[in-house]
């Protein structure tokens, strides 16, 4: 894989386990294992203490005073911006727009770029395996404006059908929105090659990766990619809530109309507009022209740390160990009796879903919380998905750079526990 790599090889991250606060408690009287990184990942120190001195010390609103600390302030934000910019492979910090998550950062395609290019009987290719957050806002585009929404099938393993993907292209097709790794599956698409494989039919259609997973699980490059969009979130990425990122092309995002209004994202505003116009107001150019209001300057400046300590360990040192791990977590369950996992793609991340014959999920999460054991039972916001395999809900087990096998010894247990309690 060129550009979400997984080495085999294992790398020992034991020693920033300690640099989470929150994994040190006990929850229930036991050790507190956190298996619900993909849900969301918990925080190193470091990204809370940058928070903490932003607001004790130089805290101001950016962009708007002459002033020592709105200056330094500023500096730091756009900072990180550029930290994006080098982490994901744009060709430019022009190019990254801080939104609040993943799921505001595609509604702003959907209604921006979606409601300006798509018209009735335009397609737009998705797939079985989507989060709700790349499926509904383009329901609700295709309610306004007519188009029409292909869905690619998930083959039995979990993977995408990448044969019947390519099936659907049309030259009607405009769009085809596809997620990095399967939040509910752990299954790593090859979005490199899909995207080929799209620009190779028409290099007019666009594509849009949803990376809120993609970007947490190894090294990502939009560039070799080659899609038009890229979204992630913050707070998966070990970063706080309430920021998120969308990469776009320049020339794209620029020939794209606002998706809000507000201060910060205009050129001038006036209400005589010339020539018949209706205003006079005019906008900036990105990134500012899609960031109205004031931002969430802490938590960018969080996210800025999070990247920093990343980019520290190495996004490959961190594949490296959550595959390790991975391979000890899916032996242990095949011990486990009526289990069946639910996405065995060989590419896949630290993410296991599964049902149990003898319990419903969520009875079984209660009591891997009574042992201390975090996990995420239900449809993973991925109904469709849900409906593919024939099962209302999974337990999912999700890994993170700070999870150790002393986590996966804990929850076997407490598997084990909760089949004498239930069956
Ligand atoms: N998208 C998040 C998850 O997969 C909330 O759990």
């Amino acid at each position: 894989m060129s550009v979400l790599k997984k080495q085999q090889e294992s790398v020992n991250l034991s020693v920033h386990r300690g640099d989470f606060p929150a994994l040190s408690q006990e929850i229930n009287g036991k050790p507190f294992v956190y298996l619900d990184t993909a849900s969301s990942a918990q925080k190193p120190k470091i990204v809370l203490d940058v928070m903490r001195d932003v607001y004790e010390t130089h805290y101001a609103n950016i962009h708007r005073g002459l002033y020592h600390n709105s200056q330094v302030t500023t500096e730091m934000f756009e900072s990180v911006r550029e930290k994006v910019a080098e982490f994901i492979g744009a060709p430019s910090s022009d190019e990254i727009i801080f939104t609040r998550n993943t799921t505001e950062a595609i509604n702003l395609v959907a209604y921006s770029w979606g409601r300006q290019n798509l018209k009735r009987g335009d397609e737009i290719i998705l797939s079985e395996m989507e989060h709700h957050a790349n499926i509904v806002p383009w329901q609700l585009l295709a309610r306004e404006v007519g188009c029409v929404i292909k869905v690619t099938p998930v083959l039995d393993d979990g993977s995408l059908d990448f044969g019947a993907l390519v099936s659907l292209l049309s030259e009607r097709t405009k769009l085809c929105a596809l997620t990095h790794v399967s939040n509910a599956l752990g299954t790593i698409n090859p979005v490199q090659k899909i995207t080929k494989a799209v620009k190779d039919f028409s290099a007019d259609i666009k594509v849009l990766i949803d990376g809120s997973q993609g970007v947490v699980h190894g090294t990502v490059d939009v560039s070799k990619i080659g899609c038009d969009f890229y979204a992630f979130t913050g707070h998966k990425l070990y970063g706080p809530t309430g920021v998120g990122v969308l990469w776009g092309c320049k020339e794209l995002l620029n020939d794209m109309p606002p998706y809000q209004g507000g201060g910060d994202m205009i050129e001038t505003v006036a209400f005589e507009g010339e020539d018949g116009a209706p205003d006079g107001t005019t906008f900036k150019s990105a990134p500012a022209r899609f960031e109205a209001g004031t931002p969430a300057i802490a938590q960018i400046i969080g996210l800025g740390a999070a990247i920093d300590y990343l980019t520290m360990i190495g996004m490959d040192n961190i594949a490296a160990h959550e595959g390790h791990l991975l391979g000890i977590l899916n032996s242990k369950l095949e011990e486990v009796e009526g289990l069946k996992i639910y996405g065995t793609a060989q590419e896949k991340v630290g993410v296991v879903s599964f049902t149990l014959d003898w319990a419903h999920a969520s009875d079984v999460a209660m009591i891997l919380d009574q042992c201390g054991v975090a996990v995420r039972s239900g449809h993973h916001c991925c109904m469709p998905l849900m409906k593919r395999f024939g099962v209302e809900a999974t337990i999912r087990a999700s890994l993170g750079l700070y999870s150790n096998e002393a986590d996966i010894e804990q929850f076997i247990a407490a598997l084990h526990k909760a089949r004498e309690m239930l069956s």
